[in-house]
């Protein structure tokens, strides 16, 4: 797998010196979804950013900010997170060899994301507040120069994650209709932004976000108040909002009709196409930003559990009716 560095070399700001710390991220399916998409009325495509190394597109972001982390000679990163920035620090801090520091908010992270940055050896600490203290109790910290901040505020992490749009546009043969993406706190958004823009193009990009920020079931996109806001709203990117009841229709429909099992936030965009939109007959690209493994207790809630049944071919022919 050619690192995502190497892939675009020539449009990221690393050079000869720059220690290229990849894990085999980026170059994730871009799958054709015609059941779903008759349904929605749409030519609909799905990027499938689960496929990266930890699960979630992050680590496109992740490998350039912690390799000029490694070539500016950061001895720790540190990041706030609602869960996917962590795994994908700790991931790529363990295999710069070099320490994460992760907080999270109190109690407010999927199971799997926390288990997942535990397991690759962060440290974490649980901020008693929510992601927007999280946050800018990292921001204090980096600023005493201990540690590397690689929170979406990196300009680097910007960079990495403006490539799904080259390779979303390279797979296709030219641009789609439109891109659909969630809205956390707008880092992502602006890189999709950044990467239309190098990219040429002046392809609508919609940013779906929580009606009910504070408070959504989809932990990885609950953020009162988006740090990047100011410029998202400035960037032309369009914004819109559903509720928790459409991201669960539309998550629980994503893996049904067509396979993939994603986290509630990744179907933000499904459940705003779902209401049936301008977008009719066009040929529209979501991005399924993270895995749903990384939360199984919400998966727990909406999937039917098992049937207990004895080995016994009548019994289990009776019990799978
Ligand atoms: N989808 C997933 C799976 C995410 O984890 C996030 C953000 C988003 C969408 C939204 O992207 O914040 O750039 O607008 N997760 C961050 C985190 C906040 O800490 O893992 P955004």
């Amino acid at each position: 797998m050619t690192p995502l560095i190497e892939r675009f070399r020539d449009r990221l700001p690393v050079s000869a010196a720059t220690p290229v710390v990849s894990l085999g991220e980026g170059s994730t399916p871009l799958l054709h979804a015609p059941r779903l998409g008759k349904l929605l009325g749409i030519d609909l495509w799905l990027k499938w950013e689960a496929s990266n190394p930890t699960g979630s597109y992050k680590d496109r972001g992740m490998t350039v900010a912690v390799s000029k982390a490694a070539e500016q000679g950061a001895k720790a990163v540190i990041c706030a997170s609602t869960g996917n920035t962590s795994s994908s620090a700790a991931a790529y801090a363990a295999r710069a060899g070099i320490p994460a520091l992760i907080l999270i908010p109190e109690g407010a992270i999927a199971g799997g994301k926390l288990i997942q940055t535990r397991a690759l050896g962060a440290k974490v600490l649980e901020v008693r507040g929510d992601f927007d203290a999280a946050l800018a109790g990292a921001r204090e910290l980096a600023d005493r120069g201990t540690h590397a901040l690689v929170n979406s505020l990196n300009p680097y992490r910007i960079e990495g994650q403006k490539t799904v749009v080259f390779e979303i546009v390279e797979e296709l043969g030219g641009a789609p209709d439109a891109f659909v993406i969630p809205y956390g706190g707008g880092g992502n958004t602006r890189a999709y932004v950044k990467g239309l823009d190098e990219a040429g193009l002046t392809t609508p990009l919609w940013s779906i976000e929580s009606d009910d920020r504070p408070h959504t079931l989809a932990s990885a996109i609950k953020i009162q108040t988006p740090v990047h806001r100011p410029q998202v709203e400035a960037s032309g990117a369009r914004v819109v909002a559903v509720t928790d009841d459409e991201i669960v229709a539309a998550w629980l429909q994503l893996a049904r009709e067509e396979g993939l099992f994603c986290e509630p936030s990744s179907a933000a965009g499904l459940a705003w196409l779902r209401r049936g939109t301008e977008l009719q007959g066009a040929r529209v690209v979501v991005t399924i930003t993270g895995h749903g493994l990384k939360d199984p207790d919400i998966a727990n809630k909406h999937a039917p559990p098992p049937v207990k049944v004895d080995a016994d071919p009548d019994a289990i022919a009776a019990a799978a009716r």
